[in-house]
Parts: structure tokens; sequence; C-alpha cells
């Protein structure tokens, strides 16, 4: 493992998807210097999750707050700098034109980064008319990326699947980021549409997103480590 450089280690981001700050510091402990990127969520920032997350990243961690911002610009601006003094690295927010615009004029000049959710996975073409939109899924993620892009965003989270033809589509400049991954062999739990490490990566993702099969893993160091010399052959 000495062998594997900080970048490559870098690719995998761990989500600390557990009920409490003492589950994820026992978590962390154990995977020691095999995971170098975690992705704090909802579930953990509301349970007293945030200390944890400047924990981490005095401890040379990097932290991606999955918070998906969504509000009026001027609030959106100041969680934002907010989120860039905790020192993380990645924060989502939600792809409206306004809320990306205010994200990224607030962020410009610290070392945070955005990342952009264009359309939630979980809806599909009949949810998007539900909820009003005239497009479908596929042409409001486009129409988001376009955006993102444009707002100054510095990246995108999308499923495998939507990689390559991202990576396609907006070049090398947007990080894309990638949950829904699963290693062979692993439990895909209620993910639908799963890819490998190496497959994604050499679909063009720059970060894969990896939950239940670290976490949830017998020897969880070890199931880290397969990830990122996956990564590092791919
Ligand atoms: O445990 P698992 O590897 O499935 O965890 C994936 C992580 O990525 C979870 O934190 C989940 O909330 C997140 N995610 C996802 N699919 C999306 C968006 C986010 O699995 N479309």
């Amino acid at each position: 493992m000495t062998d594997i450089s900080p970048a490559v280690r870098d690719k995998l981001i761990v989500a600390l998807d557990l009920p409490s700050v003492a589950d994820a510091a026992r978590m962390v402990d154990a995977l020691g210097d095999a995971v170098t990127f975690y992705k704090v969520g909802m579930e953990l920032t509301y349970a007293g999750g945030l200390p944890f997350v400047e924990e981490l990243t005095r401890a040379g961690k990097k932290v991606f707050l999955d918070l998906k911002l969504h509000d009026i610009p001027n609030t959106v601006a100041r969680a934002t700098e907010q989120v860039a003094g905790l020192g993380a690295t990645f924060l989502t927010i939600h792809a409206y034109p306004q809320t990306m615009r205010a994200a990224a004029e607030a962020a410009r000049g610290s070392g945070l980064k955005l990342l952009a959710v264009t359309v939630m996975t979980s809806y599909d073409d009949a949810d998007l008319a539900a909820a009003g939109y005239a497009l479908g899924v596929k042409d409001l993620v486009a129409r988001r990326a376009a955006q993102a892009r444009e707002a100054g965003v510095d990246g995108l989270i999308l499923s495998p699947e939507e990689v390559a033809a991202m990576r396609a589509l907006l070049g090398p400049g947007m990080l894309l980021v990638t949950p829904g991954v699963r290693p062979a062999g692993a439990a895909v739990g209620d993910q639908k549409r799963v890819m490998t490490p190496a497959r994604a990566i050499r679909e063009g993702a720059d970060h894969l997103v990896v939950g239940r099969p670290v976490t949830q893993a017998p020897d969880p160091r070890a199931a880290a480590q397969a990830i990122v010399a996956e990564i590092a052959g791919a």
C-alpha cells in the first residue's frame, strides 16, 4: 500500500453514514491511514457531526460535507462561508442557477470546492412531471450540468452510468464524483445501478463515494485497501 500516491488514495471517499459521532470516530480509527477522504452527510451532521468534521480536518483528513444546500442566495452564500471555515474540501448544493452562483461566489478563494446535485437519482421522469418540470431526467441533468459549469461550480455528483456521457459533454475540467460503487462480489443493498471501482474510474470518475462495502465489511480497513488497490490498477 505504501507505493500508492496520496492523489490516488484521495479518489476513495468513504461515506460515514453512521448514527453517532462515537461510531464515526471508531470507524475512522479502524480505517487509519487506509482512508484519507470522508463523506459526512445529514445524518451525522445533525447528530453533532460538525465539530467532528473539524477534528477530521485537523487530523489531516479531507471531508466532503454532503449537505445539499438550496435556499435564497444570501442564505446559501453565508452557509457556504461557514462550511469553508470548517476546512471541508467538498460541499454539495442543488443545481439551481441562483443557488450555484451564490455558493460559487462565496467559496471563491477558499479551499472549498462545490459539487452540484443535478437530479436526485430517486427521481424518474414521472416524478419530475409531478413536480412541475417540463424536462425529463436526461435532459434536465444535461441542462443543469451545463449551468453548473457556467456558474463556476467545481463538479457534479452523478450515478456511475452518467459519468462517461458527462465526461464527454463537459471535458476534463469538472470533477465527477459518483456513489453507487460496488467492488465485484460486494452486496448491492438498495443501490439499483452499480459499477465496480475500476470501471467507474475508467469511465472518467474523479472520486468514488463508497459506504457500506467498507463500513459494514468484517474488516473495513482491508476492504478500503482493496478498493484503493483496484483504483490504482485502473
Ligand atoms: O453504502 P453506499 O455505498 O450505498 O453509500 C453511498 C453513499 O452515497 C450514501 O451516503 C448515499 O446517501 C450516497 N448517494 C447515493 N446515491 C445517490 C446520491 C447519494 O448512494 N444518488
